[in-house]
């Protein structure tokens, strides 16, 4: 009988593709998500690109009622954890909001994964965690000293996972950091679809491509990097989802805590990102150099080889992929 994953936020950008590859894989997956940022609309999506119905609970992680029921109603033997919000100005300017749905919804989780003994889990953190890194690429080991609301968020998580696990050896935890993930799946059919403006250069650039945005704006063009703009690990959301399947192989395997970077090792400036944008839909995008943004950093790209060592996993789908994927799905997602 094929193991029943649970995925939070699954109706969301990283969760959908994650659920897509687990089918691939011989999983059965299935979403819990409260729709904050997203829309069942993804639902029959997946249904055609699965070629099976995703079970889909519509609830929040932080109702400890559903989550119950959950987990008595379902043998899940797994969960992954995207449900959480993201968007780092908002978090600045709503910190208890964030704390309450990223670190409360953690809590609840854990403690509905306790009460039905499912003990394994992947968490979506993120390389927000690092804040301004010290040296490039950037390992595991590397000194947290997040910079936003959100980046604490995501380290607190993963330190009261790093505390659970200490105390009970059955725990098998994956701490997923996410560089920047972009791009979507081929089919065109599911991708990054934001209900607000965009925070992300991709969507940003997708979005300005089909004429919804008059310009992109470049935050700093006096980084000290080699042509001024930012440079970042721009890693495709389904070598992204890829990642998971290969990492719910190892836990199943390994115990305590595994700490991984997910990003492709090497980094791309802002000048580069919109040069293969213009390439992938075949228009000039116009730009406009903006304040640097707080909390930026010049220069942030993984050292993945940890999770190549462990899991067998690398980036194998370069920018050019990302932005055609990207774009195609931009041009098919109203349809
Ligand atoms: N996209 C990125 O750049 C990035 C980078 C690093 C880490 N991450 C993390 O990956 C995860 C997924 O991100 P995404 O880009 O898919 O974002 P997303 O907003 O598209 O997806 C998040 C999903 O979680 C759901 N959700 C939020 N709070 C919930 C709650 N309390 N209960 C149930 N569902 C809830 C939303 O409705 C949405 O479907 C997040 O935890 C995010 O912090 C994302």
């Amino acid at each position: 009988m094929a193991d029943t994953i649970l995925v939070t936020g699954g109706a969301g950008y990283i969760g959908s593709h994650i659920v897509v590859e687990l089918a691939g894989a011989g999983y059965i997956p299935m979403i819990v998500d409260n729709f904050a940022t997203s829309s069942p609309s993804v639902l029959p999506r997946l249904r055609r690109i699965t070629d099976q119905p995703i079970p889909c609970t519509a609830g929040d992680v932080r109702d400890r009622a559903v989550m119950k029921r959950l987990f008595a109603e379902h043998a899940i033997s797994a969960v992954i954890h995207c449900a959480g919000l993201k968007a780092v100005g908002v978090g600045e300017a709503q910190p208890v909001a964030y704390y309450d749905n990223n670190v409360g919804g953690a809590i609840t989780l854990v403690e509905a994964m306790t009460g039905a003994g499912v003990k394994t889990l992947v968490f979506s953190s993120s390389a927000a965690v690092y804040g301004q890194p010290e040296k490039n690429p950037v390992p595991e080991n590397a000194l947290l000293r997040p910079a936003s609301v959100y980046g604490r968020t995501k380290r607190m998580v993963e330190q009261m996972l790093e505390d659970v696990a200490s105390l009970d050896a059955q725990w098998s935890i994956g701490l997923l950091r996410y560089f920047n993930p972009a791009g979507a799946h081929s089919s065109a059919q599911i991708g990054e679809a934001p209900s607000a403006t965009p925070n992300n250069l991709v969507p940003v650039l997708a979005q300005v491509a089909d004429s919804d945005a008059p310009e992109i704006a470049v935050y700093g063009n006096d980084w000290n990097t080699p042509d001024g703009t930012g440079v970042r690990d721009y890693v495709h959301v389904m070598d992204l989802a890829a990642g998971h399947v290969a990492a719910m192989a190892y836990l199943k395997r390994a115990g305590g805590v595994t700490t991984l970077n997910l990003g492709t090792g090497s980094g791309h400036s802002v000048i580069e990102v919109v040069a293969a944008f213009e390439r992938a839909c075949g228009r000039p995008i116009a730009r406009r150099i903006a304040p640097r943004r707080p909390g930026d950093v010049a220069i942030c790209y993984a050292d993945p080889s940890r999770a190549q060592q462990l899991l067998g996993w690398r980036a194998t789908r370069d920018l050019d992929a990302i932005c055609a994927d990207a774009w195609r799905w931009q041009v098919n997602r109203h349809r």
